[in-house]
């Protein structure tokens, strides 16, 4: 699959870089594409780099993992490149950070999974990853034993296919939770956010 890295920081490049060792093409984008030269030789055959427009265009599926405050410009600009494409959302709304979509997102009610949907409406939006530390994630892809739970939310089925595809992947357990909304089970500050727990304890967590 081609996938476009977007945000190819601390989340981006440690989740490209499983998805390349597992045979996807990765894309990694920059608002300073050059700077990614290092990362796209470390990773090898499978990776490359662009700009954020060129990636969003290119690829069949974007992660994004980027500050929450620079989502409603990014939403607006790339909506049409976005649209009919799977979209894995890892970002979160931190009150410390995010100031006024804080408020956003909790008036919304549908979890931060449910703003980006809101903002990306032909996209098919699925939050994943958001739960764990960037370093846990690099330590505990493809464990022997007791996989890592990654909670998925998202609104089609089809989506959720490809995301759970991408989650065994990357060498984690994925745990279907609901729909976009049910996003804010698992957003920061949630039992399960930044807990490392296994598949079977994300689901004993969250009653499933
Ligand atoms: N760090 C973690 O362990 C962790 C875990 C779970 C979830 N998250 C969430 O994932 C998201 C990313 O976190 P991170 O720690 O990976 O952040 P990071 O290391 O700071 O990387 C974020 C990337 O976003 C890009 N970016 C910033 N503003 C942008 C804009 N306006 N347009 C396009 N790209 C922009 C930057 O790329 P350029 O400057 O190269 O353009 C940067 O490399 C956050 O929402 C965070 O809360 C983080």
């Amino acid at each position: 699959m081609r996938i476009g890295i977007i945000g190819s920081g601390m989340m981006g490049s440690t989740l490209g870089t499983l998805w390349a060792k597992a045979g996807h093409e990765v894309r990694f984008s920059s608002r300073h594409p050059e700077t990614l030269d290092g990362l796209v030789q470390k990773v090898g055959a499978n990776a490359s780099r662009g700009t954020v427009d060129e990636t969003a265009a290119w690829a069949e599926v974007i992660f994004l993992g980027v500050p929450f405050s620079a989502m409603p410009e990014l939403a607006d600009r790339l909506a049409a490149p976005l649209a009919g494409k799977l979209v894995l959302d890892a970002n979160n709304v931190i009150p410390a950070r995010d100031g006024a979509l804080v408020d956003e997102v909790k008036l919304l009610g549908h979890g931060s999974g449910g703003w980006t949907q809101k903002r990306l409406p032909k996209s098919s939006v699925v939050k994943a990853f958001n739960t764990v530390h960037f370093k846990n994630l690099a330590d505990a892809a493809h464990r022997e034993e007791g996989r890592m739970g990654i909670p998925l939310a998202g609104n089609d089925a089809r989506a959720m296919k490809k995301a759970e595809g991408l989650v065994l992947d990357g060498g984690f357990e994925p745990i279907l939770v609901g729909d976009i909304a049910t996003s804010a089970r698992f957003d920061f500050g949630t039992k399960v956010w930044n807990s490392n727990m296994t598949g079977a304890q994300v689901r004993e967590a969250l009653g499933l």
